[in-house]
């Protein structure tokens, strides 16, 4: 990896301050799938093992810049505790006195986790001070919250303007096999695009257009490419300032010669719910005024899957539809079973 990682600096004695992405569903009080925490356990162990103070900061959730009981990581921190089998000390604030006291009593080998970063709004805001005010709370900076790396925030993008930035364990595998990928993929190759809205993909669609041979588009962000090929969408979510750019990113694939696929039918509904009436429509037929489309109907689930499994290389980035209401996950679980028999590489 082009990037300099924990194993290139010396940690031993240091205040380690390790962005990690701890963002977990909460249960009743409880974490209810610890996968993200499990992830970022080599790091830990590691630094631990080294003799550093590792002081750990994560956001969680979406509290807006306001602290919120529920959001606090206090459950996170029992839970990393017993996942490490040692004490994981935790404060009720990111910066100041409490946890400058915290930070400075911390022995080498120690864990401290920090609160909520986005129970301040200066971190959404990549606030320069705010991001000062962290970074004075280490000596060096490790960022090994993959599942958060798109976002420039004060904890993630602002405090490595301040410290020595290195890449933790979770980061660095996750760059090499995505750059693995991307530079010498096994044809066929295939991008699975998903989620709510094209905006927040362009960059991704744009990068992925030089390298794929296969894109499937699905999800909301299908329907935007829907409206601009003139199919009727109801009450669908669409960005319609995004039509020209839809437009344009199509004609730019045909130009490269990468095969794009767009939903063939859609599972619709009036309202997002799991009792709500729904039906498949082709899309040559449309959504109904007031209905909407939320998820790919069976025949692209089909189609789709036949696809995936042809290729040897498939990246995944969101979900075909509103996979949360059971009703609507179909189109969401046949992407990801045919992904499951893919004999090849596949990325998620
Ligand atoms: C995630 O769960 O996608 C990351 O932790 C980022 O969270 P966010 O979408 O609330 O910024």
């Amino acid at each position: 990896m082009a990037k300099l990682s924990i194993r290139d600096v010396d940690v031993k004695g240091k205040r380690v301050l390790v962005r990690v992405d701890f963002n977990v569903p909460l249960e009743g009080g409880q974490v209810a799938d610890n996968t993200r925490i499990r992830a970022a356990l080599p790091t830990i162990r590691y630094l631990v093992d080294q003799g550093a103070k590792v002081i750990l900061m994560s956001h969680l959730g979406r509290p807006k810049g306001k602290v919120q009981e529920d959001l606090r990581l206090t459950p996170v921190a029992r839970e990393l505790e017993r996942l490490l089998g040692q004490p994981v000390h935790k404060v009720d604030d990111c910066i100041g006195p409490e946890v400058e006291r915290a930070v400075a009593a911390l022995q080498p080998g120690e864990v401290l986790l920090l609160e909520n970063l986005r129970f301040h709004p200066e971190e959404e805001k990549n606030d320069p001070e705010f991001a000062r005010k962290l970074a004075s709370l280490g000596d060096i900076y490790v960022n090994d919250a993959f599942g958060t790396a798109h976002r420039a925030h004060a904890s993630t993008a602002g405090i490595a303007q301040y410290l020595p930035a290195v890449a933790g364990f979770l980061m660095e595998k996750e760059i090499d096999i995505l750059s693995r990928i991307l530079s010498q993929p096994e044809r066929p190759f295939a991008a699975v695009l998903g989620g709510a809205k094209v905006s927040d993909k362009i960059g991704v669609i744009r990068n992925l257009l030089e390298k794929v041979d296969r894109l499937l588009l699905g999800g909301g962000m299908a329907n935007t490419f829907l409206l601009a090929q003139g199919f009727a969408l109801g009450n669908s979510l669409v960005e319609e300032d995004k039509l020209p750019l839809a437009k344009e990113l199509l004609e730019q694939a045909r130009d490269r010669g990468v095969e794009v696929f767009l939903p063939l039918d859609l599972v619709v509904a009036p309202e997002i719910k799991e009792e709500a009436p729904r039906k498949v429509v082709s899309v040559e037929e449309g959504v109904p005024e007031g209905w909407m489309a939320l998820d790919i109907g069976p025949r692209t689930a089909q189609k789709y899957g036949e696809i995936i499994r042809q290729c040897r290389t498939v990246l995944w980035n969101g979900p075909m539809g509103v996979f949360e209401v059971p009703a609507i996950s179909e189109g969401t679980r046949a992407v990801a079973q045919a992904l499951a028999e893919v004999t090849g590489v596949t990325v998620v």
